[in-house]
């Protein structure tokens, strides 16, 4: 190691107060660099999904933008370097039809009154102003409705056909349908000609790919029928007619609807976060080797809209960082956190909602402190630590000599507010490095929650001043149920040493 570098590699003593004997002492091994398999991850790895019935809710239209989601994807962005991609789609994308004269944005129909999501929808062309109110770096990947028979391609058509207009080159990619299961390629095959087709004739546009494709949930997930598998999606010809730029698959860690998941059995469990990305692993590189970006393009804690008491919760921040730096250390090449307006696991509630009031939730700080570690994107993630209540990982810049730039600790054991003693851990370290601290109460905490020191208003402003915990020589600590991000500084002056 060349005279003035900082140690970039080496080794991390972890010891818990709870135990005092020397052999008690885990260590983390930190090597010089990811590894050749690690791909490259880009700025806008952590992105948004939009329930289709709430876009307009999330982002109004443009004189009368809502001013809560700018402030939050602007904060996102400021922090990322690059701006989160949305995704507009999910069930109510089926459900939604184009009227070219509806003079209003949208209009849901709700069968139950206070559901959470309108049994059908209808919008016209002022819908699509509201692709006008955030920043015109964002890029959209939009969900069409894919029912059957001429009806059905008509609604596919002329949705793309308004929306193509619209969003022009805001437009990623087009979805068709939302987690429909096998036997769909056939159909899907066909829909997406007739949109090429469309596409072709009206705004003379080349074949250049233009589908995200999949858009179903893992195999077994909803029913027990595993046959259909993105391989199989492959197999049945999905991507031979060269329209296809990616693949999206959805992913939650339980479900609201059909058992009450805990949050020490679902999110705050590394065990059940590896169980769930094994799937992911073999998708993605599946998906790489055949030139596929694979995307996990609808995601949250608990299906169903999100369950209180674990989706709404701090728990779910300290999960969210756990869960986007684990994905980015795999060929998943973004990860869209779903939101809608009531949903539980919602980043961000955009209005008031009944007597629920508009602003950020616990879960959108973990998206700060993941796109953070990943800031400026060409970053690449190794997994040092996998425990069912602890993770770490060492976050490493492509093709720079001075690799590490961050290690993030992860801390997921279930301290709740109410505890009294808070075990904690001491990192032991041998160079200078900056330390910032995302904390609460306790996993089960709905505000003061802080990043670093700072909190994020109900406006959606980042308040307080940045607290950088410097740390020379000594220990840092790291509570229960709290993320600690370690700073390597790319370049050091001459002089430091390895310790
Ligand atoms: C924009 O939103 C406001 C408030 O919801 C509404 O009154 C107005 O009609 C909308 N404008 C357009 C062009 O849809
Ligand atoms: C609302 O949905 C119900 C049930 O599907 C349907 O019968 C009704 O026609 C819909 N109303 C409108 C205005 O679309
Ligand atoms: C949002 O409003 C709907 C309809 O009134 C209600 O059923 C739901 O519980 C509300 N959600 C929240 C989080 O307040
Ligand atoms: C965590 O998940 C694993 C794998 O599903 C499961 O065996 C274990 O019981 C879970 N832990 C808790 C505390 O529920
Ligand atoms: C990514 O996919 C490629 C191609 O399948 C594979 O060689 C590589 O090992 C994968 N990387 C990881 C981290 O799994």
């Amino acid at each position: 190691m060349a005279r003035g570098q900082l140690l970039v590699s080496g080794i991390l003593a972890l010891c818990t107060t709870l135990c005092h004997a020397a052999d008690d002492i885990k260590t983390l091994r930190v090597p010089d660099g990811p590894g050749p398999a690690a791909p490259v991850v880009g700025g806008s790895f952590v992105s948004y999904s939009i329930e289709f019935a709430n876009f307009h809710d999330f982002v109004g239209n443009a004189s009368h933008p809502n001013d809560l989601t700018l402030r939050l994807v602007q904060n996102l962005a400021n922090v990322a370097g690059s701006y989160p991609r949305i995704r507009i789609g999910g069930s109510t994308a089926n459900r939604a039809t184009y009227v070219p004269d509806q003079e209003q944005a949208i209009l849901l129909n709700f069968t139950t009154p206070g559901a959470d999501q309108p049994t059908s929808l209808t919008w016209g062309p002022s819908w699509l102003r509201g692709f006008d109110v955030l920043p015109s770096k964002v890029k959209y990947t939009l969900g069409l409705p894919f029912n059957s028979g001429a009806a059905g391609e008509e609604n596919t058509l002329a949705s793309a056909k308004a929306a193509y207009g619209g969003l022009q080159d805001k437009l990623y990619a087009f979805q068709i349908g939302n987690e429909f299961d096998a036997i769909w390629a056939k159909q899907w095959l066909e829909r997406s000609e007739a949109v090429m087709d469309m596409l072709s004739s009206s705004f003379n546009r080349g074949r250049d790919p233009i589908f995200q494709t999949g858009v179903f949930v893992p195999p077994g997930s909803i029913t027990s029928d595993t046959s259909w598998t993105p391989q199989a999606a492959i197999e049945n010809g999905v991507t031979s007619q060269g329209t296809v730029n990616s693949f999206s698959i959805h992913q939650y860690f339980g479900a609201a609807c059909y058992a009450t998941p805990t949050l020490a059995s679902s999110i705050l469990n590394h065990t059940w976060l590896e169980t769930n990305m094994k799937f992911h692993e073999v998708t993605s590189n599946f998906m790489t080797l055949h030139g596929i970006k694979y995307i996990i393009g609808e995601t949250n804690s608990i299906a169903c809209q999100g369950l209180a008491g674990v989706s709404d919760v701090f728990g779910s921040a300290l999960w969210a960082v756990d869960y986007a730096l684990y994905a980015a250390s795999l060929n998943v090449s973004s990860l869209h956190f779903h939101m809608g307006t009531g949903y539980r696991y919602s980043a961000w509630q955009p209005r008031l909602n009944g007597t629920t009031l508009p602003g950020p939730r616990p879960l959108y700080y973990g998206h700060l402190v993941a796109a953070e570690a990943l800031a400026g994107g060409n970053k690449q993630v190794k997994i040092l630590a996998s425990e069912p209540s602890f993770s770490a990982y060492g976050i490493y810049t492509n093709g720079d000599a001075q690799k590490l730039r961050h290690i993030v600790l992860v801390d997921l054991r279930e301290h709740l507010s109410s505890a009294t003693a808070r075990p904690t851990t001491r990192i032991r370290k041998g160079q200078v490095i900056t330390a910032k601290r995302l904390s609460a109460p306790g996993v089960d905490a709905r505000t003061d929650i802080e990043w670093a020191g700072q909190r994020v208003s109900d406006e959606g402003n980042v308040e307080g001043e940045v607290v950088l915990e410097t740390v020379k020589g000594g220990d840092v600590e790291l509570a229960a149920g709290e993320v600690v991000m370690l700073s390597f500084t790319p370049r050091c002056k001459s002089g430091h040493t390895r310790s």
